[in-house]
């Protein structure tokens, strides 16, 4: 009595989960919208799985990898945090997925929707600067990390608004981070041996003063920085490039290069590139990272108080082989908690720079906090050792680290509005304690800055776009007038800018 009772039940109570999942009505736009970018014809990933003969022969390796956490590659809790390019099944998603494979993986009737056009080629079109790698053949047959260092072509500093990197072969090109060195330290490390480029170990560190300008995984696309926002790089740096070969890879090339766009313009705001958190004192908390064979320890980082008001745009946790999860926030003096990241699946294979749809505003005396934790015992399938040793800090794959870089700059006000999608920039900066008149204006405006000295600011005008734009201006009696009769119609956000004090206003050009 009671077993009808339930199987009546059943269906009232789940009948859309229950109605048989078929490929053509259920699957094929899930796996087209998250499995799809990569799992095509030419994309990065071994096999296709756009057709249904494809993908009913992988059904069951589909829903082994889906159900541990590997398919799709994304380590970040969607739960905590969203960031751009997100990629997680939905409930719904997974349930056809399950149900469609439990079931045999039917085709269904009628025929699947079409699928998208997936593209492989570059979106960054017009680039100022194309970096290409040296001919290198792989020269491994396991993982291979090779850095390659590419001379300066600017004596002057510039600032890089967008770029992309091309992998050239995404058969054998596993993953890349891309910095430059403003000394010769890599330079140095390349020419010690005759070949191109010289063995790193997945975080390159050839050079204490080499700044991180971005990372490439499988799936990235191009990293545009909105607005006026762009990174410098200094006249006469080197590019230094890492990449992660595949196992298997020995004799093949990977023709790699990357792409970068300069920002224009007579104000660019800074970006900066700190690793906030890292693995020994004062950040770390426990004093080193060791971690004995067969535990499971969890170690905690600080990094300083915020000095001023700052926006966060992306972030990129680094562990290695080890590490499992890495949960980091922030709490502003006032003591509200900032959620900024919980990586709750880390995968060495798969490291992402995570960029907020959004900056992230960290308030002046915010602290940012990152717990990690590392399973040494033989239960992790990525441990170099069997049985398990003890590891350490240090740059080899098989030993540790704990690392978060930051892509921030300074905070304007209306910032927690400014869109990072590519191509998307809004400008909603509020008014601040910027005078402007008259607002609107067509001709000779005045921009008062209360309480400031005048002569020590710098006007900005980005328009509604996202583009900088330079009107004419000087300085008058302590106030600065600008000539906007040469912008278009429309709004500007207007920013005066001083060190690291920045005053924005919001400005209509009739
Ligand atoms: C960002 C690119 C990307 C996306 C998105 C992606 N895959 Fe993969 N997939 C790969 C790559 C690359 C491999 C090869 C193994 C590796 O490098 O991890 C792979 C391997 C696999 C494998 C082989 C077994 C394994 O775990 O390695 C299966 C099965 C698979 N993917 C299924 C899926 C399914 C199902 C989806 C969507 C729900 C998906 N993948 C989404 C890139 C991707």
């Amino acid at each position: 009595m009671k077993h009808a009772l339930l199987i009546s039940s059943l269906p009232l109570l789940t009948s859309a989960a229950l109605a048989q999942a078929t490929w053509n009505q259920d699957v094929a736009v899930v796996v087209y919208e998250h499995c799809g970018k990569c799992h095509h014809y030419g994309g990065i990933a071994p096999f296709s799985l756009i057709t249904y003969s494809e993908a009913s022969s992988y059904a069951e390796d589909m829903l082994d990898a889906i159900l541990h956490d590997e398919m799709p590659p994304w380590g970040a809790d969607p739960n905590y945090t969203h960031f751009l390019g997100e990629n997680v099944l939905s409930a719904e998603d997974l349930a056809a997925i399950t149900d469609w494979v439990e079931n045999g993986a039917p085709e269904g009737t009628g025929s699947a929707p079409a699928p998208p056009m997936f593209s492989d080629g570059f979106q960054l079109a017009d680039p100022d600067e194309i970096i290409d790698i040296p001919y290198y053949q792989v020269s491994l047959d396991e993982d291979e990390y090779r850095t390659f260092v590419i001379p300066s072509t600017s004596a002057t500093d510039r600032y890089i608004g967008a770029l992309e990197v091309e992998p050239g072969n995404t058969a054998i090109v596993h993953h890349v981070l891309f910095w430059y060195d403003p000394t010769n330290a890599s330079q140095e490390a390349d020419e010690a041996t005759p070949e191109p480029g010289f063995a790193s170990n997945g975080a390159m560190m050839s050079s204490e003063d080499a700044v991180l300008i971005g990372a490439w995984v499988p799936g990235s696309g191009m990293v545009e920085f909105p607005q006026n926002l762009g990174m410098k790089v200094p006249g006469n740096s080197d590019w230094v490039v890492e990449v992660h070969y595949a196992p298997g890879s020995l004799g093949q090339t990977a023709p790699l290069n990357i792409r970068v766009r300069f920002k224009e313009g007579d104000f660019i705001r800074e970006v900066w590139n700190d690793p906030w958190l890292y693995h020994f004192p004062p950040s770390l908390q426990e004093g080193l990272l060791i971690i004995p064979a067969n535990t499971t320890p969890t170690f905690h980082e600080e990094s300083e108080a915020a000095p001023i008001d700052l926006s966060v745009i992306s972030l990129f946790p680094h562990m290695h082989l080890l590490g499992q999860t890495f949960w980091v926030y922030a709490l502003t003096e006032a003591a509200d908690t900032i959620r900024m990241i919980n990586v709750n699946h880390y995968d060495f294979h798969w490291q992402y720079n995570y960029t907020f749809p959004t900056l992230l505003k960290l308030p002046q005396g915010s602290v940012v906090y990152g717990e990690a934790m590392f399973d040494n015992t033989i239960n992790n399938e990525h441990n170099p050792n069997d049985p398990p040793e003890l590891v350490t800090l240090g740059e080899g794959t098989e030993d540790e680290m704990m690392l978060c870089f930051f892509t921030y700059t300074y905070y304007l006000p209306g910032d927690e509005n400014m869109s990072l999608s590519t191509g998307t920039a809004e400008v909603t900066q509020a008014s601040a304690a910027l005078h402007v008149w008259p607002n609107p204006g067509n001709r000779l405006v005045h921009i008062a800055l209360p309480g400031q000295p005048a002569a020590s600011f710098v006007p900005a005008f980005v328009d509604a776009t996202g583009r900088s734009v330079s009107p004419p201006w000087w300085l008058q009696n302590g106030i600065l007038s600008v000539d906007v009769s040469s912008l278009g119609a429309g709004c500007y956000a207007m920013t005066a800018v001083s060190g690291t004090t920045a005053l924005t206003a919001r400005f209509m050009r009739e």
